[in-house]
């Protein structure tokens, strides 16, 4: 049984644009630091060490839902008091609340006396998220938790698919600095789509999935294409046309919203590409004023990191 924990729970991008709410990927080196400390006196204590907006009652914050959800099946003498460092700014669109709910579970399992497999921890991070975005869904948790790219099949009961790694494959991820709550880009979206949309959505997420198991980069390209959710979320990011044209000159395979937004996300093949298309999309971005911050990152196989349990 451990006393101390500390972990990193990396962003992630969800959707894949042709994967609403179904398919993730775990970013590299992005992401929040979180320590766990045991304490004496009963119930969770929530300090945040750089973001002094989100709220530190722990029925309003994310990592203290998840925290709760967990320590309610799992019991602990005491409680714990949980500091928050956040390397991803919330309502970026990668997957702030996924790595909050994801850290604290892992941090939390840790305290536990017998901790359970990472795999059965997605039901009480899902509750955290679920709170932030009011609604379940674990296309962010589940590559935060687990790493690598994951379908989700089905969220109750939970039934992930881990998919291939194409080599040399890299994300570039364009955060302009606005927010976006994840909650109101979904409430855009209304609850019904058209049958013609869905054929073209669902064949691209057939086709996608091949071209993951077989590296074919054409068909890659060409299952990227998001029919239901990009055309109605992507005004609400300034120049989104431009950046996705740019991205796709430049050699990108496919180039997206990161989840709900505004983040946009281009998957490449190589690091060199990768570098010059994030140089051309920051130079245009300072063209227009539109301040940023960029990331590249390897697809992260391994998910949330426990950086030292005592
Ligand atoms: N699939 C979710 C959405 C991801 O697009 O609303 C939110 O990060």
């Amino acid at each position: 049984m451990k006393n101390t924990v500390q972990v990193f729970a990396p962003a992630s991008v969800a959707n894949l644009s042709c994967g609403f709410d179904v398919l993730g990927l775990c970013l590299e080196g992005v992401g929040d630091t979180m320590s766990f400390q045991r304490t004496s006196d009963s119930g969770i204590k929530i300090f945040n060490k750089n973001n002094s907006s989100l709220p530190t009652d722990p029925k309003q914050n994310v990592a203290g839902v998840a925290a709760q959800a967990l320590l309610d099946a799992h019991p602990i003498a005491g409680g714990v008091q949980i500091e928050i460092e956040k390397g991803i700014l919330p309502g970026s669109g990668i997957g702030s609340s996924a790595a909050s709910a994801v850290g604290a579970v892992v941090g939390i399992n840790q305290l536990l006396e017998h901790p359970l497999p990472k795999q059965d921890l997605l039901p009480f991070a899902l509750a955290g998220e679920a709170m932030a975005s009011k609604d379940a869904h674990a296309d962010n948790i589940a590559p935060a938790l687990l790493g690598g790219i994951i379908l989700v099949r089905s969220v109750y009961p939970m039934d992930l698919v881990k998919l291939p790694i194409p080599k040399d494959l890299f994300a570039v991820v364009l955060h302009p600095q606005i927010e976006l709550k994840t909650a109101e880009a979904r409430a855009l979206l209304g609850n019904q789509v058209l049958l013609k949309s869905a054929i073209q959505q669902w064949a691209n997420v057939g086709a996608l999935v091949h071209a993951l198991h077989t590296d074919d980069d054409s068909l890659m390209a060409r299952s990227l294409q998001d029919v239901i959710a990009e055309p109605l979320r992507k005004k609400l990011i300034p120049e989104f046309d431009r950046i996705q044209k740019i991205a796709l000159q430049e050699g990108a395979l496919g180039c997206g919203i990161s989840g709900a937004g505004p983040s946009i996300f281009s998957l490449v093949k190589g690091a060199e590409k990768s570098h010059n298309i994030a140089h051309a999309l920051s130079y245009f971005c300072n063209q227009k004023g539109i301040e940023h911050q960029l990331y590249t990152s390897p697809i992260n196989r391994n998910g949330v990191e426990i950086i030292s349990a005592k």
